[in-house]
């Protein structure tokens, strides 16, 4: 195996993070630096050392995660808490996320220390399909399924979306439903608005423009209060795991998230 893809399926970092750490000497194989990222090494019988520390392999390693509301996608921020403040006892280094979900946005966010299964699903000409479940202030007709399932202009740009699927679970007023709705980005609602006119559902989109749903959504008059990723391909997130929790994906899962792509 290489030296690169080795350090990197050990969560030393990506594959273009300890092609640096190599060239900069970073590394020793049996006791020499070597800084050539394509040298192979024999994962078993060779050691190999960072910074001094003998590295074990461990692997590709593929999480799935249920994200709660108020944490933002990314590793680190000054100022809110993220998604890796939950993986506190793992070595998340050389894991990354695999694309990302808005702060207010739950459900399902995949980890990885595998850049091509990363690229492979998120590469637009991919088309994998990812689910989200709605809530929203507002209702849908006919001819608003319609425009979202054949493609509708959610930008100042003139590029309509990919054809989508709808599917309305729920339509009614708000004082009907209110129970049922996560009461987040509820508060604006008073008692006059009891009338208004609530929605919810699941829309299935095959591309990751940024705040799509909500923009598509906002493109039929539609104000999304509630948002979860429900399954990306074929993987649907585990309902057992509570909000916060990851477990690793089963083989069986990562095969079903490859026959996908
Ligand atoms: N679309 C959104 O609007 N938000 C997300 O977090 C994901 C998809």
């Amino acid at each position: 195996m290489r030296l690169d893809k080795f350090l990197a399926e050990s969560s030393v970092g990506r594959r273009k993070k300890v092609r640096t750490y190599i060239k900069e000497g970073m590394v020793k194989v049996n006791g020499d630096v070597v800084t050539e990222p394509a040298v192979e090494i024999n994962e078993s019988s060779d050691v190999i050392e960072y910074l001094g520390k003998v590295v074990t392999y461990t692997g590709k390693v593929y999480y799935m995660f249920n994200k709660p509301a108020g944490y933002i996608t990314a590793r680190k921020d000054k100022v809110h808490k993220t998604v890796f403040d939950f993986f506190n006892d793992v070595n998340m280094n050389g894991i990354f996320h695999v694309g990302r979900l808005d702060k207010d946005t739950e459900g399902l966010l995949l980890f990885t220390n595998d850049g091509e299964f990363e690229h492979q699903l998120m590469y637009p000409q991919k088309h994998v399909e990812k689910t989200y479940f709605f809530w929203a202030l507002g209702s849908l007709d006919e001819e608003d399924r319609k425009q979202l399932e054949q493609g509708i202009y959610i930008g100042k740009g003139k590029i309509l979306t990919k054809p989508a699927k709808i599917e309305v679970q729920k339509c009614g007023i708000y004082k009907e439903f209110k129970h049922e709705m996560p009461a987040r980005n509820l508060h604006n609602i008073d008692s006059d608005q009891y009338n208004q006119p609530v929605v919810s559902g699941y829309l299935t989109i095959s591309e990751g423009r940024k705040h799509q749903v909500k923009r598509m959504l906002k493109a039929v008059g539609c104000y999304v209060v509630y948002l979860k990723r429900v399954s990306i391909g074929g993987l649907l997130l585990d309902e057992s795991l509570e909000k916060g929790q990851y477990r690793f994906l089963t083989e069986v899962e990562i095969q079903k998230l490859l026959l996908t792509i």
